[in-house]
């Protein structure tokens, strides 16, 4: 097992990283909570009748008396709607502030489940035992909970760290492939913007070889340093999680459900940013070849699916929160590794950008 430890003074935790963990979470919860008795378990449809038996049983074993709670999997479930059935199954159930919560799944039930922990009788403590690729290097650290609404997506939320991540990379072998292989377009991400030398365990996972709790692991160490030197995202640091983002979210909103998973649109942000960079930068193309080269071993898409017209994504990008008075603020790469935040990208390369994917 690697432990990571997130820095975070008096809200620092640990991320527990191996294979076959889920059944020690028990004992860990010992550990953390050894006043606290009722706990809930929080879970999707998919994942509950995978992985949340164990999980049941750990925490029993110890003397815990878990409740299980499950809603629909899918993006659709981060609502107030589920939000409000989750607290009120907890207040029916006897648990008060004493309680604490564990999410079990995706990053849809971290963030609902880590919001729900945010909110119960004005904050408990809670877990995060992530399950998907994207969730154990990616939205499970740093303590953004939050919920959609029809206005746009994590509008509404709280910063609200976990007491302990804990990955347990054996859950990831029920993941469908589709699903494995967006995860990858965030890792890939980080190596662009902080860790060259991940590059070679990268492709050696893409290929079935490699130790893949010890790519979790430093994924996991790049975005605690991030979040640990920025953690409420004021200082610009955390912009830099941003890389691909751009453009990679407007081409996710344009694209129809289901056409698009959230990696799969960040992959294509991705090459247009790593264009760019080329373009104002000086990043060499054989470091952005060698990036697109990994987005392709992931079977990740290369060029925009047809239908998707320019001004769509245009129009989707004029409303970017990142768009500032007409100046755009974009992730660019000096080199592999190297990122920072700038205003020279102008609308005229955007478009070029957007050609780019064509
Ligand atoms: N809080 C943050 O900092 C942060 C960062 C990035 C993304 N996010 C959020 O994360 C969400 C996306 O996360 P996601 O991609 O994990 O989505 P997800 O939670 O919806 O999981 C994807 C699908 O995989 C299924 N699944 C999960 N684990 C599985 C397993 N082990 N085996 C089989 N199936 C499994 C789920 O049921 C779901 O259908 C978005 O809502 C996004 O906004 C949050
Ligand atoms: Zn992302």
């Amino acid at each position: 097992m690697i432990r990571i430890p997130i820095d975070l003074g008096a809200a620092a935790y640990e991320v527990l990283i191996g294979a076959g963990l889920l059944t020690s979470i028990g004992q860990e919860a010992g550990r953390l909570f050894p006043e606290r008795k009722a706990c809930a378990v929080v879970s999707d449809s998919t994942v509950a009748p995978l992985h949340a038996d164990k999980v049941m049983e750990s925490l029993k074993t110890q003397g815990f008396q878990p409740i299980l709670i499950v809603v629909p999997a899918g993006e659709p479930s981060k609502c107030f709607g589920q939000l409000e059935q989750i607290v009120r199954e907890m207040i029916r159930a006897g648990l008060d502030r004493k309680a604490f919560l564990v999410a079990l799944g995706g990053g849809v039930i971290g963030d609902l489940a880590g919001f729900a922990a945010a909110i119960h009788y004005r904050g408990i403590p809670y877990l995060q035992v992530p399950t998907t690729v994207l969730a154990q290097v990616d939205s499970s650290v740093g303590g953004k909970t939050g919920i959609n609404t029809a206005e746009g997506k994590n509008l509404i939320g709280a910063f609200h760290q976990p007491k302990l991540v804990l990955a347990d990379v054996e859950t990831l072998g029920t993941l469908p492939r589709r699903a494995w292989n967006e995860g990858f377009a965030e890792i890939i991400k980080h190596a662009a913007i902080q860790d060259a030398t991940l590059l070679p365990l990268i492709r050696e996972v893409a290929v079935g070889e490699g130790n893949m709790s010890e790519l979790i692991a430093r994924n996991v160490a790049i975005k605690g340093r991030i979040v640990a030197a920025d953690e409420f995202e004021t200082k610009g640091l955390r912009a830099l999680l941003n890389f691909g983002h751009t453009i990679g979210h407007a081409i996710e909103s344009c694209a129809g459900y289901g056409e698009l998973l959230h990696g799969e649109a960040i992959a294509l942000g991705m090459k247009a940013a790593l264009h760019l960079s080329c373009k104002h930068t000086g990043l060499t193309s054989a470091a952005a070849g060698e990036i697109n080269d990994l987005i392709a071993m992931f079977h990740l898409p290369t060029h925009l699916p047809a239908t998707m017209t320019d001004a769509a994504i245009l129009e989707k990008l004029s409303r970017d929160k990142k768009f500032d008075q007409g100046q755009i603020r974009f992730v660019l790469l000096d080199s592999i590794g190297s990122a920072h935040l700038s205003d020279v990208v102008t609308r005229r390369d955007l478009q070029e950008a957007i050609d780019h994917l064509r």
